[in-house]
């Protein structure tokens, strides 16, 4: 009699042992396309123990995904077309992924999401933040973007600018014309105050070659000196330390740093080329950089610390330090984006199943995730309708002119479109300083460029920005400098550049 009970045990496990291995409903293929390179901040390896970190929370929690198990394989993207032959080749030999995660580079990512709503897969990463992107139909219905994207830093921009009543903008950005960051860095900014009717003047130069500083802030000088003595400019620079340490000294040679003038310069994810000692190269001209940075100030993003993030740090931290990469922006913002990736889509499926519905529903899953508020690792992440998280930005400024210190002077929280000083820092505010201790101006409006109904941004695709920026330095210029720009357009017309441009990131402006 009592050998019955236990037939029956080991019946019901047998049953339930093929049940679990042929229902591949309890299985969710993850694929994770990044660069093998480590020279990338979100190289695989960087990237891979945040991922592991999330899938064991997940897996912990026993309300969340019971029974489902995930299978990741991580591919390398590079950061051009390898990462669609990849997700291909993946898809052949072993099969679809249910979901996706990266890649980060605009030019990999573009590709990949294209095919990723033609498969009906969700595709969810910390990248892809040029503004092209953010006009999801049709192309990238199936993309959500878990990092804030380049126009979120426009529009903080754009607040500043019309609360100060800044008169005139320029933009100074190095385009290396191959992964570009700073042209889609700076593309961000230009499209949100075309969409408001301001023009701005526009520079980009190519650090390969060299950087001719002092030509650069002559001609900001000159385009001050054009209109009335009282206009007010901004200054947004997008480049490479050196680079903006160049421009700083050359500014502060040519008196620029007590003019009406606010440099701002853009550095998003590198922390270790912004804050205390950014302008200490301990060459001969420290003390007059250490001068010209207090007119600087540097937007990042806000990064925000909760206990919980310790432990995951602490973990990441020790993974990576095995494989000898030894810098100090382990936890960078990809790395973290993952990880909150990753939660994101564990929600959006327990949503899914809940509601009978499988993983092969991709666009069902894609609607769950966009339009709702989550913890991540860090605080809460917010992800608006058009599934791209509000960007919380930081303002650094120096705060000790002596010291040469700097610090967080300010927050940006996109959510509400509201400033909030530090209440701890105390500010030397000079001329031409920039104060944040107000709301923006318009207020409640936080979905600026989401709604699709927007006939003014329909068309305009990355590309169009670089249009309207060559056409401007054509106008504004010198002689000089409209040598090289008419030189380089044709180089685009030929060059190999177009062709990615156009192939990878439609771009209605090249046809003009
Ligand atoms: C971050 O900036 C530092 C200083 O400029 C540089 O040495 C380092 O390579 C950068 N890291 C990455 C991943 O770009
Ligand atoms: C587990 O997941 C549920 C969602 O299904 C969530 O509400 C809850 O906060 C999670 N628990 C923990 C400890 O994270
Ligand atoms: C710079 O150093 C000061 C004092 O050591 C510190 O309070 C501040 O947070 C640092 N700034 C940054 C941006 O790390
Ligand atoms: C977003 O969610 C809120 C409630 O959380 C809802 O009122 C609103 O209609 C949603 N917006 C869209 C565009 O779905």
């Amino acid at each position: 009699m009592s050998s019955f009970p236990i037939f029956n045990i080991f019946l019901v496990t047998l049953v339930l042992l093929a049940k679990s291995n042929t229902l591949e409903e309890d299985t969710v293929n993850m694929l994770v396309i990044l660069p093998k390179d480590n020279t990338y901040m979100f190289s695989i390896d960087r990237v891979k123990p945040a991922i592991e970190y999330a899938l064991r929370t997940v897996k912990g929690n026993d309300s969340l995904l019971p029974g489902v198990t995930f299978s990741v394989t991580y591919q390398n993207s590079d950061c051009g077309n390898t990462a669609l032959f990849n997700l291909v080749d993946t898809a052949v030999q072993l099969q679809k992924p249910d979901v996706i995660l990266g890649p980060v580079c605009e030019y990999a990512a573009a590709l990949v999401a294209r095919l990723a709503s033609h498969w009906n897969i969700p595709m969810v990463s910390a990248g892809a933040l040029a503004t092209g992107f953010t006009h999801k139909a049709e192309e990238y219905t199936h993309l959500t973007r878990v990092s804030p994207a380049y126009s979120k830093m426009g529009e903080m921009f754009l607040a500043m600018f019309k609360y100060h009543q800044w008169d005139r903008a320029m933009l100074l950005y190095s385009d290396d014309k191959l992964e570009r960051n700073c042209y889609f860095t700076i593309e961000g900014v230009h499209q949100s105050f075309k969409e408001e009717g301001y023009t701005m003047n526009v520079q980009d130069f190519d650090e390969t070659k060299h950087v001719d500083a002092e030509g650069i802030v002559h001609s900001i000088k000159s385009e001050g000196e054009r209109g009335q003595s009282s206009e007010r400019i901004l200054v947004i620079m997008c480049a490479s330390s050196d680079t903006v340490r160049n421009i700083m000294l050359a500014a502060h040679r040519q008196g620029m740093t007590n003019c009406n003038c606010v440099f701002f310069n853009i550095e998003l994810f590198n922390s270790s080329t912004y804050g205390n000692g950014s302008w200490k190269r301990g060459d001969k001209y420290d003390l007059e950089a250490k001068k010209a940075y207090s007119s600087l100030q540097t937007v990042t993003l806000l990064r925000s610390v909760k206990p919980e993030f310790e432990t995951f740090s602490i973990e990441v931290k020790r993974s990576v330090q095995k494989l000898i990469l030894n810098d100090d922006d382990y936890v960078n913002m990809f790395v973290e984006g993952f990880h909150d990736a990753i939660i994101l889509y564990a929600l959006a499926f327990h949503e899914i199943l809940k509601s009978g519905l499988s993983k092969k529903d991709g666009a069902k899953v894609v609607q769950q995730m966009w339009n709702r508020t989550y913890e991540g690792i860090a605080g809460p992440v917010s992800i608006d309708a058009n599934g791209d998280r509000y960007g919380d930005f930081s303002v650094i400024a120096m705060t000790d002119p002596e010291a040469g210190t700097q610090e967080v002077i300010g927050d940006y929280y996109g959510l509400q479109g509201r400033f909030d000083m530090r209440s701890n820092v105390k500010l030397p505010w000079g001329h031409g300083r920039l104060k944040i201790d107000y709301p923006k101006t318009d207020q409640g409006n936080t979905c600026k460029s989401c709604g699709l109904g927007e006939s003014a941004v329909t068309g305009i695709v990355v590309g169009a920005f670089l249009g309207t920026g060559l056409l401007m330095t054509f106008y504004f210029f010198r002689k000089k400098y409209r040598i090289t720009i008419e030189r380089r357009n044709r180089q685009d017309d030929i060059g190999k550049h177009r062709q990615l441009r156009e192939d990878s990131i439609r771009s209605h402006f090249s046809a003009a």
